[in-house]
């Protein structure tokens, strides 16, 4: 598992969390079929609300589909996205399946969906980068989806790290693992402070 000195917990937690980082410079060797089955059935396991399993994932793995994917990513994006073996789109169904009502949770739970793939994601030795950037337009588009009926929360790219030397020079400077806010800023006792 990698190590990062920027990320030192101040107190004591699974490795597993510190563990899993966004990284730029991913290899282009493929996932297996098992490691792709994997990461979907860490997703599938989050809990939602009513146990609707609003989150789903739509993702590209062949050279032609992943570029037509990065057609919606934002250049910044683009650049280091592409040469990850699978890209996908989160989406979050919108409306509850019992009774046809908005569901205000869906995000939430689409998000505790991306997080469980992404600790599985370590957990085989691979890495998942979540990225707002891209066009929600476009990636409607390239879906073929109704934005009356799904949301696309995120795309991710996931794949096995690489030497970060493959970067252009912008990109590199950006390979460094985030720090943290304090952890007394995370949580506090019966208000917020
Ligand atoms: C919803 C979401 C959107 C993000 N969008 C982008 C993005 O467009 N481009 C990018 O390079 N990183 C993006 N990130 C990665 C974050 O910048 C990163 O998770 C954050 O800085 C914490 O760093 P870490 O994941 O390395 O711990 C995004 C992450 C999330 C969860």
């Amino acid at each position: 598992m990698d190590r990062h000195n920027l990320r030192q917990p101040e107190a004591e937690v699974g490795a597993l969390f510190v563990d899993r980082w966004s990284p730029r410079s991913f290899s282009t060797e493929e996932l297996t079929d098992e490691q792709l089955s994997s990461l979907f059935e860490a997703a599938r396991w989050a809990p939602s609300c009513y146990n609707e399993q609003p989150a789903h994932f739509v993702y590209a793995r062949t050279a032609e589909d992943r570029e037509r994917f990065c057609e919606a990513l934002m250049d910044g994006n683009k650049v280091w996205a592409r040469n990850a073996p699978v890209l996908l789109f989160v989406l979050t169904r919108k409306v509850f399946g019992h009774n046809g009502k908005p569901n205000r949770w869906a995000a939430f739970d689409a998000g505790s969906a991306w997080m469980s793939l992404a600790l599985q994601a370590r957990m085989l030795g691979l890495h998942a980068h979540a990225m707002a950037g891209f066009h929600r337009d476009k990636a409607f588009d390239i879906l073929g989806i109704n934005p009356e009926e799904y949301e696309v929360m995120a795309a991710v790219a996931i794949g096995r790290r690489a030497d970060p030397s493959q970067l252009d020079e912008q990109t590199a400077t950006k390979e460094v693992p985030n720090d943290r806010r304090p952890l007394a800023e995370v949580a506090s006792e019966t208000r917020l402070e």
